[in-house]
């Protein structure tokens, strides 16, 4: 993924984790939910492209050992400080697609919509065969994604006001074929605003494809879920699939 924004700075990271990083807090509890369900005990858990480390940050109160990789320094600089008494690694790392650990881990995860920032099915393809890799036997891929429904028409402004900061987000759709998605946030400093923001653009494909270039990496099964992590049996219509790869 060449066209990250490495204009982040700590209030952006700031911002992301008071408010933005609410979907990965959510996320946490379904998961810890779908392996206490399943009996699973995974050791160790990589969440790719973890942004202000609220996924993490629950996972690790369960004892699994968490890393995250981040592509933007501003990020890392902020998670290394604010969990700092945390045992959580963060790796500075290149493109999303691109990370490589020392140790194999019994999950990988990449969430909010991360891989749809990646533009070609070539991107999407790395990240399969470099999940696959760093994944031990049995271990799961969990990434959701929005569908190409989803993308056709998606159209809209979100505005929020809180104690100390504001934002606005604006999603436009069939911008040079694009979806264009434009976070701006104002977070309180002393007696003014400061303005920080981020413009990332979204691409999708068939789920039907995405399956097929899961298997062709090795994947043994891929299960397409809803965000409680059960399996759908339907997915047309669906604006965001959630899919868990067993290796
Ligand atoms: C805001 S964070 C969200 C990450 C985390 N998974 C979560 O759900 O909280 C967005 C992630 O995408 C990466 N990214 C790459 N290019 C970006 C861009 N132009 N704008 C925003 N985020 C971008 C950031 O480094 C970060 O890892």
């Amino acid at each position: 993924m060449s066209h990250i924004d490495r204009s982040f700075n700590d209030k952006f990271a700031e911002a992301w984790y008071n408010l933005g990083g609410d979907f990965s807090y959510m996320f946490s509890k379904k998961l810890i939910n779908y392996i206490k369900k399943n009996n699973l005990s995974p050791k160790n858990v990589l969440d790719v492209y973890c942004g202000a480390g609220n996924f993490l940050a629950e996972m690790q109160k369960t004892g699994i050992k968490c890393v995250g990789t981040e592509g933007s320094k501003a990020f890392v600089d902020f998670n290394r400080k604010n969990y700092a008494d945390q045992n959580i690694e963060f790796i500075l790392t290149d493109a999303l697609e691109d990370f490589k650990t020392k140790e194999k881990f019994d999950i990988i995860t990449c969430i909010y919509d991360l891989v749809n920032y990646m533009e070609t099915f070539t991107e999407w393809e790395t990240f399969f065969k470099n999940a696959y890799k760093q994944l031990n036997n049995s271990g799961m891929l969990v990434f959701d994604f929005n569908t190409p429904k989803r993308l056709e028409n998606w159209n809209t402004t979100v505005y929020e006001q809180g104690k100390d900061i504001d934002y606005v987000e604006t999603v436009q759709s069939n911008i040079h074929g694009k979806t264009v998605i434009n976070y701006v946030y104002y977070v309180k400093s002393g007696l003014t605003y400061e303005k920080t923001s981020t413009i990332y653009t979204e691409t999708s494909f068939d789920p039907e494809r995405i399956v097929e270039a899961l298997k062709k990496v090795g994947f043994k099964n891929v299960k397409l879920c809803d965000f409680e992590l059960n399996e759908l049996t339907n997915i047309t219509g669906r604006n965001k699939i959630h899919v868990i790869a067993t290796k």
